[in-house]
């Protein structure tokens, strides 16, 4: 049962798949339709400092233990919940996460193999069944186009970004599985098209929803 009246969204997917760009553009479009949107990202939140800061002790040590490395993101994420994406929500907005949960599910857990169990238990804690988004994109793309869309943007990457290509082709094959177990709850998008054809999808998806 949903204590709030907004819609909470979430963008998953692996390197390089065009979310957060996506996720801009679809901002943007339903901003301009006159709805009020909150568009935030995880490892991190907007606006919220405590956050960031988990993140950069997650990207900024690549020995972590699989389990620890959970719980930051967790701790991170509870913080994220509780302090931003639950208020926007309160208002009736309509609350864009780029990448949350599921995120750990699979890199934690299916690709570095952190049991279920642990997952399920940390997920219960932080976010429990309350808050857990109405609607998930997962932006499916080869990995060796997402990589090259990385480096040909010249962005810095990260240490998830520098990881090996059986690496990302894990994390695809994942997401894939995950869309698999519930073709209700995701919707699987395909990334190689444009982001302006990605963004529409998205939109018409979203109004249908409120509509
Ligand atoms: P990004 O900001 O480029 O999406 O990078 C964040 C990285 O962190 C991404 O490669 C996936 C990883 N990640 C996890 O491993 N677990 C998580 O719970 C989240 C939110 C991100």
């Amino acid at each position: 049962m949903k204590k709030h009246k907004g819609i909470f969204i979430t963008f998953e997917g692996g390197e390089g798949t065009g979310k957060t760009t996506v996720a801009k553009l679809v901002e943007e479009e339903l901003i301009s339709k006159g709805m009020k949107v909150f568009l935030t990202r995880e490892p991190g939140g907007t606006g919220l400092e405590f956050s960031e800061k988990i993140r950069e002790i997650i990207m900024d040590n690549d020995n972590i233990d699989p389990i620890t490395e959970l719980l930051l993101f967790n701790a991170s994420r509870r913080e994220h919940l509780v302090k931003k994406i639950i208020p926007h929500l309160n208002k009736n907005e309509i609350v864009i996460s780029d990448r949350f949960s599921d995120s750990t599910f699979i890199y934690q857990g299916v690709v570095k193999g952190v049991e279920l169990s642990c997952f399920t238990k940390a997920d219960e804690i932080t976010v429990g069944k309350e808050n857990q988004p109405s609607i998930t994109f997962i932006f499916d793309l080869d990995p060796k186009i997402g990589l090259e869309r990385i480096s040909s943007k010249n962005r810095s990457t990260n240490r998830f970004d520098d990881e090996g290509i059986e690496f990302h082709q894990k994390v695809k094959k994942a997401y894939l599985d995950l869309y698999e177990s519930n073709k209700e709850k995701y919707f699987l998008l395909d990334a190689s098209k444009s982001v302006d054809e990605i963004k529409e999808i998205i939109v018409n998806k979203i109004i249908k929803h409120v509509s």
